[in-house]
């Protein structure tokens, strides 16, 4: 971690929401992102004039165990409900603290924060792998042959290093880093997402681009395989769908608000993305009614194929948000330039 200080420093500790611990990130020319150390959770990251560029609830609970709804919570060790574990796996509902042995820092950074997870003695229960599969396949296939011999289990034991930098222009990178600490020489398997919750004008406004002619797993259609037709994503009804095989930039136009969001993502290979739409909004006690008009998730993922670490490997995984002004609305973006300029 970089300097901490009670002042309004790059890097400022203090309580949030019902007490919660928190990190405040600062940049020089204004920008700013919070951090919470319950479940390592971005809950706002602002740009140089103080605009809010992620959207949470107005009905977030911020009250442990629920997942705080909305920011960026960390999907590990399992995506969705795809496996043993309660949806989304339990990073997002555990405390982080503080990581002491962080890796090395580039020169001239200034508002970052280091975070670990390690498990606990329940998690290790809850969490067990006797193969090290990588397919979904093989992770149901572990979890059903687990559930058959209890005493065969082999628990998981990791170092999740996750790293919050607001660069210098404003963009917030997110680095994860976990390794296998297991001590029995046998591999473990998870799924990871950033489950990002952009902040939009009007859904019905925006565009994705870089996702188009990809092949997709629809959650909404028991998980089938099909092929995005058409040119960009626009949205007119609920999606929950899983892109295959990404390319590293994902660019969301938000036409009102003139502005465009950048993804770039690296070791993620899918991108998730979601909208509930009226009814399920309407089904989840922590988010408003109408609140689906005003957000969007784009997350960087790595769903399809499972990863698979030996002991003492470390993979990494890392999603960087930039934001440009855009005028698409008058037609003069070319989100060719957007998605494949530097
Ligand atoms: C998305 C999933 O990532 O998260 C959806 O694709 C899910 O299927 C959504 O409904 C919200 O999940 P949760 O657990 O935060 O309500």
């Amino acid at each position: 971690m970089a300097a901490a200080s009670s002042e309004k420093g790059p890097v400022e500790l203090c309580k949030g929401i019902n007490g919660l611990d928190k990190v405040v990130l600062r940049e020089v020319r204004g920008s700013s992102a919070e951090v919470y150390f319950y479940g390592a959770h971005l809950t706002s990251w602002k740009n140089e004039h103080g605009e809010e560029m992620l959207f949470v609830s107005s009905k977030a609970i911020f009250k442990p165990p629920k997942a705080i709804r909305g920011g960026i919570p960390i999907c590990f060790p399992q995506f969705s409900n795809l496996g043993p574990l309660e949806q989304h796996g339990f990073a997002r509902n555990r405390v982080w603290t503080a990581d002491k042995d962080p890796p090395p820092v580039p020169p001239n950074s200034r508002a970052f924060i280091d975070l670990i997870l390690k498990p606990s003695e329940d998690d290790l229960k809850i969490w067990s792998h006797r193969f090290g599969g990588c397919t979904l396949i093989t992770f149901w296939l572990t979890f059903i042959f687990s559930a058959l011999s209890f005493s065969d289990l082999v628990f998981s034991s990791y170092e999740f290093r996750l790293r919050v930098t607001l660069g210098p222009a404003g963009d917030l990178m997110l680095t994860s880093r976990i390794r296998n600490t297991n001590t029995d020489g046998k591999p473990f398997t998870f799924t990871f997402a950033y489950h990002t919750y952009l902040s939009v004008s009007d859904i019905c406004e925006v565009r994705v681009e870089g996702l188009e002619t990809l092949d997709y797993l629809d959650n909404l259609q028991n998980r089938e395989r099909f092929t995005e037709q058409g040119d960009a994503i626009t949205f007119e009804g609920e999606v929950d769908k899983i892109y295959l095989s990404t390319p590293t930039k994902i660019a969301i136009l938000d036409h009102e608000k003139k502005r465009t969001f950048v993804i770039r993502k690296d070791g993620l290979p899918d991108a998730v993305v979601w909208n509930p739409w009226d009814k399920k909004a309407k089904a989840m006690a922590d988010f408003g009614d109408d609140e689906y008009k005003h957000m969007l998730c784009v997350e960087a993922a790595a769903v399809e194929k499972a990863i698979t670490l030996k002991p003492g490997e470390e993979w990494r995984g890392r999603q960087e948000l930039s934001v440009v002004p855009s005028s698409y609305c008058s037609g003069q973006l070319d989100p060719q330039k957007v998605l494949h300029g530097s």
